[in-house]
């Protein structure tokens, strides 16, 4: 049994202006739609998605091999019930339970999309909502005329979970234009259980929202740095392989691998900063099928690492501890060899070098030491 999420991005979205609707619009850099997508995707227990487009837009979004798209309705519950039929109409992928969210409850966390599919595990139907605190007046003409008890009052919130059948049976009955789908649900009699929303989860309608978002969503944002740090001893051989580079030299370097004592202190500085462990433990020197492998093997295994966690990688500095060979002239092509090897600029990749004075195991030309960092920015 699995979880499906339909996301609705099938609106026009008139009241916030532009030319655009909401969902195409840029904040903090990323398209609304995209941190919406990008939340449910970091979220584990989601098997599926779901993208409702309107028809004009379908051309918009590139296809994307996780998210599969289905074009929306007349009307918000015309978009659902579309996404719904399109789950209950592949009864082979076997997903029970759906949460239905508005793209442009766009700050929304994997943290309260968890939370909402865990709370489907002891309640039919659940979502999340903030109970009404400010005082609720009525009004004409700019006058209030009277107020209003807000005893027992909620102020509703995206995503909201549902067994699949329940919920697409509710739609398929329900007539008139509901505000959300908890109103189609219990018009269907399903009990549905409140859990805490979020303040940040705030849906962009009017054009000031966008400004709200942008702010909450910068300060979501998660800054990681990470360190490591590595050597290897000179042995027989005719060029040291650094950063992914050859390098002639006299001697080689001896491990395991190639012994790339440069991509093994920067992958561990990318396990590092995801406080995942070591090189070491994801590939034991211990297991033959490592011995002289290619290092950006471990690199590629950091760097995809970091994408699957949702992560960018900001920058890389890299400095290679050695009296010989000089690594000044080979620089350059280092940081090429990352830029590839990282999918990153090389404005944002460093190679450096020193020396360490003639002093200790580097200064005496026993040996090569590399120390990395990186920096990894999750919007
Ligand atoms: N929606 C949809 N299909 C529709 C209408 C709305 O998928 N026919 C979606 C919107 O894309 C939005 C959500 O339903 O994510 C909530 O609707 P709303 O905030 O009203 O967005 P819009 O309808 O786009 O905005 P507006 O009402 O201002 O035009
Ligand atoms: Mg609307």
């Amino acid at each position: 049994m699995s979880i499906a999420a339909i996301i609705l991005a099938a609106g026009r979205g008139t009241r916030a202006g532009g030319g655009l609707a909401k969902q195409w619009h840029l904040l903090a850099g990323r398209r609304v739609v995209d941190w919406t997508l990008s939340a449910f995707e970091m979220t584990a227990q989601i098997d599926h998605i779901i993208l409702v487009l309107h028809p004009d837009d379908l051309h918009i979004f590139s296809p994307n091999p996780g998210i599969e798209i289905v074009t929306g309705g007349e009307t918000r519950a015309g978009s659902v019930r579309n996404g719904l039929e399109a789950l209950a109409a592949r009864p082979e992928r076997d997903i029970d339970k759906v949460l239905i969210h508005d793209v442009a409850r766009a700050c929304i966390t994997p943290d309260l999309i968890a939370q909402v599919a865990q709370a489907l595990s002891t309640h039919m139907a659940a979502a999340p909502a903030l109970p009404v605190t400010d005082a609720l007046w009525t009004a004409s003409d700019g006058r209030v005329t009277g107020t209003q008890d807000r005893t027992g009052l909620y102020r509703a919130q995206t995503p909201q979970g549902f067994r699949l059948a329940q919920i697409l049976a509710a739609h398929r009955a329900f007539e008139g234009d509901p505000a959300d789908d908890v109103e189609v649900a219990r018009a269907a009699g399903l009990a549905v259980h409140i859990l805490p929303g979020s303040e940040d989860n705030l849906k962009i309608t009017m054009p000031e929202d966008f400004a709200r978002a942008e702010k909450v969503l910068r300060g979501n944002m998660d800054i990681r740095v990470g360190s490591g740090y590595d050597v290897h001893r000179f042995g027989t051989g005719d060029h040291v392989m650094l950063c992914g580079v050859p390098v002639p030299h006299t001697r080689g370097l001896q491990g395991h691998s190639d012994a790339d004592v440069g991509l093994h202190a920067l992958t561990d500085a990318l396990y590092g900063a995801l406080a995942e462990g070591d090189i070491g433990q994801h590939f034991p020197p211990s297991d033959p099928q490592w011995k002289g492998a290619e290092s950006h093997v471990f690199l590629t295994h950091a760097v995809n690492m970091v994408r699957e966690k949702g992560y960018d990688i900001s920058n890389v500095d890299v400095t290679l501890v050695c009296e010989y060979p000089k690594i000044g002239p080979h620089a350059g092509k280092m940081r090429a060899s990352l830029s590839g090897l990282l999918h990153l600029g090389e404005n944002r990749i460093s190679v450096k070098a020193t020396t360490s004075e003639r002093l200790g195991f580097t200064g005496r030309g026993e040996g090569i030491a590399a120390m990395a960092t990186a920096t990894l920015v999750r919007p």
